[in-house]
């Protein structure tokens, strides 16, 4: 229930999936306001944000939305929830830039997947905070949910299913997240809190999961249709293998996130040999892509925090990476590809 003594979010990208979601689940026991593109909130205006969640009928997001340029400290936000994509620096220092003057600066949530986003984030603060960059408590989230645009009746809704699973932890800042805790107890989110140290292995660990179907998304077919054809289920296990060693090699380790034994699969996936792997790969495709909910995300829009972030990895640690390499280079030019479609029609 919400009360005057609720905490108060400011959720950017209230508009987008993951950000819609969030809003829509963290407004049920906190203070919620949306901030969504300028061009977007007429639209909005009009049509309404809209959420369905699995076995549900579609549900209106009612909270206070602004837009971007009207952001400012009056709300007196106690966390900024960014839910952008990546990169997120020019975002962080944009809405740090208009509140720098609070006399106590909000805790600031990063739920983009891949490595970048804690170090992105601290910089851009350091730009535009200078000194009090280090009262920002900044806190990495791996959401675990896939979340959906759909058309439901004319209706463009996110779609998810519950309930929402995360792992968090502080990147920087204080290390206390009783606030936190607390506000997605109340929700009902399933938060697993993981401790500041382990927070670049739960990063690593959220991105094996994402590079997951990036090779077959990068031959233009779905993550099921590629673990059934041989040559890229091929790809997609070589890919996990270079990447677990380059995780190894950079001293990282992998854990188990929420319902996800992850450090058995990497295990597994690191010695069984390729040629067993490749018995059972529709049976893995299956599992995955059921695992995902049948939602075919694609974001290749993302493969440089995906893929890129294993090739930049493997530099650090001297390690050669040719597979993802070879697969970043396919989902940039296909990526391209479909943009300039885009653009011409
Ligand atoms: N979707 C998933 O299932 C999922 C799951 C786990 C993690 N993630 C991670 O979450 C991040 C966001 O993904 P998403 O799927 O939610 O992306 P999305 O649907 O594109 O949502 C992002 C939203 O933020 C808006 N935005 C961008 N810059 C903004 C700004 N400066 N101020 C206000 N709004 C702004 C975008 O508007 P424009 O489109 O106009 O830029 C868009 O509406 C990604 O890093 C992704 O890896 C996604």
């Amino acid at each position: 229930m919400k009360d005057n003594n609720s905490i108060r979010v400011a959720v950017v990208g209230a508009a987008g999936r993951t950000g819609r979601m969030f809003a829509f689940e963290l407004a049920k026991s906190a203070n919620v306001l949306g901030v969504v593109r300028k061009e977007e909130i007429e639209t909005i205006g009009k049509q309404g944000l809209w959420v369905r969640r699995e076995g549900e009928e579609p549900k209106q997001l009612r909270i206070k939305l602004i837009s971007e340029d009207r952001f400012s400290y009056s709300f007196l936000p106690q966390v900024v929830f960014l839910t952008t994509k990546n990169p997120v620096g020019s975002a962080v220092g944009y809405y740090y830039q208009k509140i720098k003057n609070m006399e106590k600066l909000p805790c600031l949530v990063l739920s983009q997947n891949g490595l970048s986003a804690g170090k992105e984030a601290k910089e851009a603060l350091e730009r535009v905070l200078g000194e009090r960059a280090k009262e920002v408590q900044v806190v990495r989230v791996s959401l675990l949910n896939p979340v959906e645009k759909e058309e439901i009746g004319g209706r463009q809704c996110v779609a998810y299913f519950l309930p929402v699973r995360l792992s968090f932890g502080v990147f920087s800042g204080k290390k206390d997240v009783g606030l936190l805790s607390s506000l997605f107890k109340k929700a009902g989110i399933k938060a697993k809190e993981v401790e500041p140290a382990r927070v670049p292995d739960m990063e690593v660990s959220k991105l094996f999961l994402n590079l997951i179907g990036i090779p077959s998304v990068s031959w233009g077919v779905s993550l099921k249709k590629g673990f059934e054809e041989k040559r890229i289920a091929e790809e997609e296990f070589l890919c996990l293998k270079e990447y677990i060693r380059v995780v190894k090699a950079v001293g990282r380790d992998f854990i188990n996130l929420p319902g996800i034994p992850l450090k058995l699969l990497a295990f597994l996936l690191d010695k069984l040999p390729l040629s067993f792997l490749l018995l059972f790969r529709k049976k893995i495709g299956s599992i995955v892509s059921q695992a995902r909910g049948e939602k075919e995300k694609g974001n290749l829009d993302e493969v440089d925090y995906y893929q890129g972030e294993v090739v930049r990895l493997g530099k650090r640690a001297g390690i050669p990476t040719p597979i993802q390499e070879r697969i970043l280079k396919r989902a940039r030019q296909r990526l391209n590809h479909f943009r300039v479609g885009c653009r011409s029609g």
